[in-house]
């Protein structure tokens, strides 16, 4: 691992370990290989990159162990590149590199006593959870927290056992599992469930992790029927890496696609490079499409991996930020007047010719000095 990795967060895993969880989800135990471990708050998530290029966000099971090792709980699709590796075992996966963490997502101070603690998730959504209720309860925090956890049916409910103990442990905790495939015709699924047992969630603060159409629909209902703060919400979307993906631009002019030329200039660079590219969709999918940004949440406002400065007068010609983008913009280290997050920036025809400066990407650090590394 070169130093210049290390500055920016990569650091060396090597896989100890995969147990099967189920039919559909793998426990993945990776160990620091090198001298440093990667520092995170329970609910953040990492980026995983195998020998081959393959890049996956996950989000670790645990909160920050003393000895660095990281328990990630992969979904297994059929074909996925991540998960097909994973079901080769351990030794098959071997040296890994891993870089955050990301994402803000995490027990907020000033919801230490909160009223009611919400945690939805759908499928290995769980896990971020876990890390986040296991911590809480064992620091005390929160006076009701209630885990709603979405999966198609009993067989799926791999951590069962875990959260009914903590239930029987922990007074204020409670533990509500939700099965769409049990009941024929019941379409009733975790936000539902959440919305139709608390008349208001004014005071509440909420967490949704899994599936991006639940992680949505959870904002809109909680929002639309319990009066909940979009402030006092916060979610993980696994969304896929093929969410929206983008033809290369020689294809899309083949096609009729309107495309258009963005000047990019590298972080370790005084010139600009011509980058032709579609002119639909975000510019984070265009500049990931050519492996110049990450975006690692796939624009889900939430890794700050697609950051990149603008010269002023391309900054004022575009449309301003929104609110929970210049939320995220304010937490990423150093970042200047004139950012912007290059997944919030819709691209058309008449952007031709816009020039960026590419940033390196930067890390959260939510009071990093506070934890055991
Ligand atoms: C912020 C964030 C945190 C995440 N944390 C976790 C985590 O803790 N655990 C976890 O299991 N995953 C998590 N994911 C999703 C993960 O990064 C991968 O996208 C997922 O595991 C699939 O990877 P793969 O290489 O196996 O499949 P791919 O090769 O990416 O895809 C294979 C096939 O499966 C489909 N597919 C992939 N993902 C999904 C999906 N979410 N829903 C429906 N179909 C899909 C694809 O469309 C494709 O057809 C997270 C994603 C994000 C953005
Ligand atoms: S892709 Fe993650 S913030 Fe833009």
């Amino acid at each position: 691992m070169h130093a210049l990795e290390q500055a920016l967060g990569v650091h060396s895993y090597r896989a100890v370990a995969v147990t099967r969880a189920g039919a559909r989800v793998a426990v993945l135990q990776l160990e620091p290989a090198g001298q440093t471990a990667l520092c995170y708050r329970a609910g953040q998530y990492v980026t995983v990159e195998l020998n081959d290029g393959t890049l996956r966000a996950y989000s670790p099971a645990t909160g920050m162990q003393a000895d660095g090792r990281l328990e990630l709980h992969v979904q297994l699709y059929t074909g996925g590149r991540f998960s097909q590796r994973v079901k080769q075992g351990a030794q098959a996966l071997g040296l890994l590199k891993v870089r955050g963490p990301f994402g803000q997502c995490v027990w907020p101070d000033s919801f230490d006593q909160a009223e009611q603690a919400i945690l939805l998730a759908t499928g290995t959504g769980i896990a971020p959870i876990r890390a986040m209720v296991t911590d809480a309860l064992t620091a005390g925090k929160g006076k009701d927290i209630r885990v709603y956890w979405g999966v198609p049916s009993r067989d799926d409910l791999y951590l069962h056992d875990e959260f009914a103990a903590l239930e029987r442990r922990y007074l204020q905790f409670h533990f509500i599992p939700v099965l769409s495939r049990e009941i024929p015709g019941d379409k009733r699924y975790v936000q539902h469930i959440a919305s139709a047992q608390h008349t208001s969630l004014a005071h509440a603060w909420v967490v949704a992790c899994g599936k991006p159409a639940m992680v949505s629909a959870a904002a809109k209902l909680l929002g639309e029927r319990n009066g909940l703060p979009a402030s006092q919400f916060c979610a993980d979307s696994f969304s896929a890496s093929d969410a929206l993906p983008l033809a290369a631009a020689g294809a899309s002019k083949a096609a009729g696609i309107p495309t258009l030329t963005v000047n990019v200039t590298r972080p370790d660079s005084q010139f600009s490079e011509p980058v032709r590219v579609r002119a639909d969709g975000t510019l984070m999918q265009a500049l990931r499409d050519v492996q110049l940004v990450e975006g690692v949440c796939n624009g889900q406002q939430s890794c700050g991996t697609c950051r990149l400065t603008l010269p002023k007068t391309w900054f004022e010609a575009l449309p301003q930020a929104t609110r929970s983008e210049a939320r995220l913009l304010r937490a990423l280290p150093g970042a200047g007047a004139h950012d912007r997050l290059a997944c919030q920036i819709a691209l058309s025809p008449d952007l031709e010719g816009l020039q960026v400066l590419l940033t390196e990407s930067p890390r959260l650090t939510l009071g990093t000095g506070e934890y055991p590394c």
